[in-house]
């Protein structure tokens, strides 16, 4: 009796378990237009089931899944390749704000247990979306942690998780990082007093010292990869200007590479185009520290000085100004308060914010787009997604944004890409650039790749393992 209905449990949980794995492994398939880069999704039809019954939509939508699945599988035949002498497509993957939290001493097991969960859902999603789209880059939208107010210790191990886990990285740089910067206990430590001795240096030389381009970088590591892997500053990485410390940006800088570059690719070509890779929270202030703010302004000018010719992809964590309404964030500035007793060297310093001010944005979309253009603007920060254009009036240098294009004069999009993480639907955004040859001009396109909260993906674990358990019973009773 026990055994035919254990039989019984164990069939009915196989069968689920086959179902969930089936979908997690081919989720993409359900939206194959908004999982695909943009030549190739313009092949499958657009929606045209408003006017179809219940029943012939649902097989619609079946025949076009099972139609991307099959795709998938014979990959490599089904491969667009870009017309012969073509500039080949820009294929540019961006990860909203994965903000992985840490597990302290006093952490429960259960919330244990869901942040090592969540890093392996994190890097499901990371892993679905490199083997389908093989994209030329990746970008993570700043936020890669949760709290800014974490040690140097901490920091390095919630890197290594990042590296590993989500991105299934070679860790051995980092681990030799360690080796050459560590405390007695042989636990990662930063040396930043000489980033700081070092920033200072550069900043008091005439020109200032910095060096923050590169040209035609298509990998860090062309033996190993064949992309571009971006790591962008959040205020959860490095705090915002009022919190960022010489400590904070020393090691981010140490781990993840610069926070202030420019990419140009094929400057001397018919079709140049850059990636713009700008750390937003050290824009404004009053900041704690004025060195670090004055170094991303000089970026802004040199990237200026460039006049470079070509298109603009431009990364960055805080989104540009707009008036309330047009995203789920509107304008807000917080400050330390004036008698702030708890860290008194930081009162009336910049505590926070949600955009960037009407007037640093009109700064900055000055120098990054004086060209004219076409381009795009990538955020993160809201974790709620949002899709806004930033009109130019040329003659009094100013933006304004707004849902819909009404400048003749020059726009450019920007896209909040929402958030990777399990609320938010675990999302990867998907960014187009084809150069068309006719008008001689770079176009971009964008979609939001959802997948689902992280509740399916460990549901798909726990009924995978409990299966494999009862069966294995099952075989020997
Ligand atoms: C980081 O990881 C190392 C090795 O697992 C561990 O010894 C150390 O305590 C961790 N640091 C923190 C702050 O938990
Ligand atoms: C990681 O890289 C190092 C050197 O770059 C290499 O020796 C090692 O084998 C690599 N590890 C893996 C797992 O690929
Ligand atoms: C960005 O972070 C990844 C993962 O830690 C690392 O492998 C990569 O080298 C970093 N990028 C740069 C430019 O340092």
């Amino acid at each position: 009796m026990l055994k035919h209905w254990l039989k019984r449990f164990a069939y009915f949980t196989t069968v689920l378990a086959i179902v969930a794995n089936v979908y997690i492994f081919t989720y993409p398939s359900l939206f194959p237009e908004r999982c695909s880069w943009r030549c190739a999704a313009q092949r499958s039809s657009i929606d045209a089931t408003e006017s179809l019954s219940v029943f012939e939509r649902a097989q619609f939508y079946g025949q076009r899944y099972l139609r991307d699945v099959k795709d998938q599988l014979l990959r490599g035949s089904v491969d667009s390749k870009a017309e012969e002498n073509e500039p080949s497509d820009v294929h540019l993957l961006a990860l909203g704000d994965p903000q992985i939290k840490g597990i302290w001493h006093n952490t429960p097991y259960l919330s244990r247990l869901d942040i090592f969960g969540n890093d392996y859902y994190l890097g499901h999603i990371f892993s679905m979306m490199k083997k389908r789209l093989n994209p030329t880059h990746v970008a993570v939208m700043g936020d890669l942690f949760s709290s800014q107010w974490i040690g140097d210790s901490e920091f390095y191990n919630r890197t290594m998780r990042y590296t590993s886990r989500i991105f299934k990285r070679n860790t051995s740089q980092l681990e030799n990082k360690r080796k050459e910067s560590h405390d007695s206990d042989g636990q990662y430590i930063i040396k930043w007093y000489d980033f700081a001795d070092d920033l200072n240096a550069r900043l008091q030389k005439e020109p200032k010292d910095f060096d923050f381009g590169y040209e035609d970088v298509h990998s860090w590591e062309p033996a190993n990869e064949d992309y571009l892997f971006i790591n962008l500053t959040g205020n959860h990485d490095i705090g915002y200007s009022g919190d960022a410390t010489f400590q904070h940006m020393a090691r981010f800088e140490h781990l993840f590479g610069k926070d202030n570059y420019w990419v140009e690719y094929d400057r001397d070509t018919d079709h140049p185009w850059r990636i713009v890779v700008l750390n937003s929270m050290l824009l404004e202030g009053p900041p704690l520290q004025q060195q670090l703010v004055d170094r991303t302004w000089e970026f802004l000018y040199r990237l200026f000085e460039q006049r470079f010719e070509g298109s603009t992809v431009l990364l960055t964590h805080v989104p540009f100004y707009k008036k309330p309404g047009l995203c789920a964030d509107s304008e807000l500035f917080r400050y330390y308060p004036h008698d702030f007793e708890r860290e008194p060297y930081k009162k009336n310093l910049l505590r926070s914010q949600n955009h960037l001010s009407q007037e640093t944005t009109r700064r900055v979309l000055n120098l990054i787009f004086d060209n004219n253009k076409p381009g795009i603007i990538l955020t993160g920060h809201d974790h709620e997604g949002c899709e806004t254009i930033y009109n130019k009036n040329e003659k009094a240098g100013d933006w304004t944004a707004a849902k819909a294009v009404n400048s003749t004069d020059f726009y450019v999009r920007e896209i909040t890409v929402r958030s990777m993480m399990g609320e938010f639907d675990g999302n990867a955004g998907l960014v187009t650039g084809h150069f068309n040859i006719k008008t001689k001009l770079w176009e971009w396109s964008f979609t939001l790749c959802p997948f689902s909260v992280q509740h399916i993906w460990w549901f798909t674990k726990v009924t995978t393992i409990l299966s494999g358990f009862l069966l294995s019973v099952l075989v020997f009773m």
